[in-house]
């Protein structure tokens, strides 16, 4: 079996074969999408209507994480709370002092659109980030500022889209120093990490796709610390659910030592069946970097094996990338191991459109 798969991981026609909405070509432009993203931001004329106090993003799936995203990096550096709502309904405390990003890419989530209702109500000041649809024409006949976003790929392959465009505004708005070279470096490390992990470079150099061959046949468990990866574990787990479209889950240092930790005892056998990754920062808390062996230590050989990732460059949004884009490439192989097409989320299209109906 692992001759096989290898073989196959190294047959780029194969690949780029079973991957009829190109998943790779948009892996690929991300680098350029991160600057075009920036742009994209950068032109908006913004202005805040009353003093901010929190900033949310509200939006589901691909088009929250891009909030989670923003939650890490600016929630370190502004002296106001970013939050991210992933539902129908906002807070109580939403109101005209919240900078409020309704994100969806499609422009048509039912959850977003009702919160981006309930956000006019409550007199929120409301930027749309989106492709279209309906959250395009209910901004733009309301007046609320929009940054449109190319279309044609897919939620989850547009985090660039989806995140950085909040940054600039937040720049523009005076809350975060600028941050223009960051965003040049984000985009030349992540054109560097392309060459390591795009289907024309080998399985022995190719981590995404060593890291495909460890989950595959398994259940994939990411590992991350609290206010650096934590998101990125996250965003792995969805990238093997809609790409692989598999069961993965994830889990947050230093919590999972209170409790997850101590339940790799039982069922033995399938417990085997697990794959853990640890996404590694040399900025996490010095207390959090000396845990990771100790659990390793602690996990013995509870599970199929364990793999450590460590986030590389640096500023703090290529040191994000550097750890997300390797899960994105390696739920796009996997997806391929397993035989399916990682493009389409038929599931999700279905329940969307049977909710329509109701
Ligand atoms: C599909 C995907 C989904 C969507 C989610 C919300 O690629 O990633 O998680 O992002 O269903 O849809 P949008 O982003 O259009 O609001």
């Amino acid at each position: 079996m692992f001759r096989l798969t290898q073989h196959l991981l190294d047959d780029q026609r194969a690949l780029y074969g079973a991957d009829s909405m190109h998943m790779f070509d948009a892996l690929s432009g991300l680098p350029e999408q991160c600057i075009r993203a920036w742009e994209l931001g950068m032109a908006l004329t913004v202005s805040a209507r009353a003093e901010i106090r929190q900033v949310m993003v509200t939006g589901l799936g691909g088009s929250a994480i891009g909030g989670d995203l923003l939650r890490i990096f600016a929630g370190k550096r502004l002296p106001v709370p970013v939050t991210v709502n992933r539902d129908y309904v906002l807070p109580k405390f939403v109101g005209p002092q919240t900078l409020l990003f309704a994100t969806s890419y499609s422009g048509n989530t039912e959850e977003t659109l009702s919160a981006y209702r309930e956000a006019r109500e409550k007199g929120a000041q409301i930027i749309a980030l989106t492709t279209g649809g309906k959250l395009k024409a209910m901004a733009e006949k309301d007046g609320v500022p929009v940054i449109t976003v190319p279309g044609g790929i897919s939620p989850r392959a547009a985090t660039g889209y989806l995140f950085l465009p909040t940054l600039a505004v937040l720049q523009k708005l005076g809350l975060l120093e600028p941050l223009d070279e960051q965003v040049a470096e984000l985009s030349r490390h992540l054109q560097a990490m392309r060459e390591q992990l795009k289907p024309e470079t080998p399985l022995a150099e190719n981590r995404a796709k060593q890291v495909a061959i460890n989950f595959f046949q398994r259940i994939p468990v990411i590992w991350g610390a609290s206010g650096t990866s934590e998101v990125v574990a996250q965003r792995w787990k969805g990238q093997v659910n809609e790409n692989a479209k598999a069961p993965a889950y994830w889990n947050v240092f230093p919590e999972l030592n209170h409790n997850e930790l101590v339940g790799f005892q039982k069922p033995e056998e399938l417990l085997r069946q697990l794959y853990i990754v640890i996404l590694r920062d040399t900025q996490d808390h010095p207390r959090v970097q000396k845990r990771y062996a100790i659990t390793r230590e602690i996990m013995g050989g509870a599970v199929a094996g364990m793999d450590e990732i460590e986030a590389t460059g640096n500023g703090d949004l290529a040191r994000l990338y550097s750890l997300i884009y390797p899960g994105d490439y390696a739920s796009v192989y996997l997806a391929l191991l397993y035989g399916i097409d990682p493009g389409p989320v038929k599931v999700i299209d279905q329940l969307k459109a049977r909710l329509a109906e109701q």
